[in-house]
């Protein structure tokens, strides 16, 4: 993870939150190439789920809602979890992660000496075990309290009770809300799902692990709203779709550039489910700091829309032409965090390697995600024809794909970087595209193309590379097609 928190700084892809000030521990800015990272994963995955499907349609909800909306999803009493205060330095955990922090310890056989223990293991001179807090060794914990981890805040001016808010803490509940404005605009029939990609909010006790945990991040949700009386492939619909919701998540992951040996499912066993699911897979992710909840695929039933129709008074049914009866759908929700697929798709990119007795560190992007697409670089920054070619060239591919121009070091120097964040082409122009004015040469305008992943070389005329970008980064042809049809450059 430190080299991954490390690159990321160093090239530009996440910052800490208000840094100069110190920072904050839970707060993360994307920076210029992190952003055009993270706009690329919402973008592949709002085409793939909501463009490239019939069933599907988008939608865009505020993020600050009717404060009964929490109530009825039952965030309010709900979303919370057990913590502990320390009398003494008023440190606060929680409950169930007490025991797994390594803690202080004052040992009375030592005259009192300080040690740090290992989580879970008592003290090898008095064999005392932890009972005081963990982070000072001296407070006695407080019994465990509930903790809300939702945001409160107030619509208005006045800071009274009823202009309390809550920043929401997903955007799953904006679906639910809005399921009649939608069913009547878009007249839908069952099954159809509504996408939301979106910020969401919460308090967390213990975020951590760079951008895994922390208090507010994006989400992309689905909820697939199925018609639970109807029979698909010999079982109830709901239970139906959810498999295949869950196949098609495993697969978008795969074609991003997860490998399977990182990705597994987690079903959930009854103690973990939600109080509004009736079946939940996790996919997860192996993290640096063990496998972790990359997603959820839940199985929510009619448990959101019937609240919500309980505490606003307003029907939100779906009438069934065939049975002529008027239902509440089912929902499956896929919910997965922008922040986390993010982080997952960079751990899983990074690879470090020896190239000609030389350390290369390559981000293996998909080149969907990659933030630049292709760079344009001056074989000699000197030659004011190579530059003005570069910067003609940078011109038009940028029309249709994130291009950019460097000429801050020698060319090795200038593919290293690139390689570094992902870039999967470099073009480069020489001596022999622009030719020798002087010595009479005439270019032959031609430039190099080299691939990130394998560094092959191959030398292409100006006027095919739209057509050869357009192959490769649109139509997705490989690249050692692409390389067949043209000679190799040397290297
Ligand atoms: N609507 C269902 C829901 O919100 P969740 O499991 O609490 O379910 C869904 O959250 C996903 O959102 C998680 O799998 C994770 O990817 C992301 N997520 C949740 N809390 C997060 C946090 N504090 N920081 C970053 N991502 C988070």
């Amino acid at each position: 993870m430190d080299v991954i928190v490390s690159l990321s700084k160093r090239r530009g892809f996440i910052f800490q939150s208000s840094e100069i000030y110190g920072g904050t521990g839970s707060c993360w800015d994307y920076g210029p190439l992190g952003v055009e990272l993270k706009n690329n994963i919402k973008r592949v995955w709002w085409r793939d789920f909501v463009h490239q499907r019939d069933d599907m349609v988008g939608l865009d909800a505020s993020i600050l809602m009717h404060a009964m909306v929490w109530k009825a999803s039952g965030h309010v009493d709900h979303f919370t979890d057990p913590m502990v205060d320390c009398r003494e330095c008023k440190h606060r955990f929680r409950a169930d992660q007490v025991e797994e922090i390594d803690w202080t310890h004052y040992c009375p056989a030592t005259k009192g000496n300080k040690f740090t223990i290992k989580a879970g293991e008592p003290c090898k001179h008095c064999g005392a075990r932890r009972t005081l807090c963990p982070d000072c060794g001296k407070g006695e914990l407080t019994a465990p309290r509930h903790f809300n981890l939702m945001f409160k805040t107030f619509m208005g001016p006045v800071e009274e009770d009823a202009a309390v808010t809550y920043l929401r803490p997903e955007t799953a509940q904006g679906i639910f809300v809005n399921f009649d404005n939608v069913l009547q605009s878009t007249r839908r029939k069952l099954p159809f799902g509504v996408a939301q990609i979106g910020k969401a909010f919460r308090n967390e006790i213990t975020p951590g692990n760079f951008i895994f945990r922390t208090r507010e991040f994006e989400q992309m949700e689905i909820e697939f709203f199925v018609n639970p009386h109807e029979r698909l492939d010999g079982r109830p619909a709901d239970e139906t779709w959810h498999d295949r919701w869950i196949a098609d998540c495993q697969a978008w992951f795969a074609r991003y550039g997860l490998s399977a040996e990182n990705v597994k499912l987690h079903e959930h066993s009854r103690d973990e489910l939600a109080h509004y699911s009736k079946r939940t897979v996790d996919l997860l992710y192996k993290f640096p700091m063990g496998w972790s909840e990359l997603m959820g695929i839940a199985n929510r039933t009619d448990f959101d829309l019937k609240q919500h129709s309980k505490f606003s008074g307003k029907s939100l049914t779906y009438f069934d032409e065939e049975r002529k009866e008027h239902l509440v759908p089912f929902v499956i929700e896929p919910s997965a965090g922008v922040d986390r697929a993010l982080l997952a798709f960079l751990l899983d990119a990074y690879q470090e390697e020896e190239v000609r007795g030389e350390k290369r560190v390559v981000l293996r992007l998909h080149p969907e995600l990659a933030p630049i697409k292709i760079a344009v670089l001056p074989l000699l920054k000197k030659r004011p024809e190579i530059v003005a070619t570069c910067h003609d060239l940078r011109r038009r591919l940028t029309r249709r794909w994130l291009t950019l121009y460097d000429d801050t070091a020698a060319i090795g120097r200038l593919y290293r970087r690139q390689d570094e964040v992902g870039t999967p082409y470099c073009v480069t122009v020489d001596v022999k595209t622009v030719g020798d004015a002087e010595k009479g040469e005439t270019g032959d305008g031609k430039v190099t193309i080299r691939e990130r992943d394998t560094m092959q070389q191959i030398r292409v005329p100006m006027a095919d590379l739209e057509m050869v970008f357009g192959r490769l980064l649109d139509a997705g042809t490989p690249w050692s097609e692409i390389a067949t049809s043209y000679p190799r450059a040397e290297g």
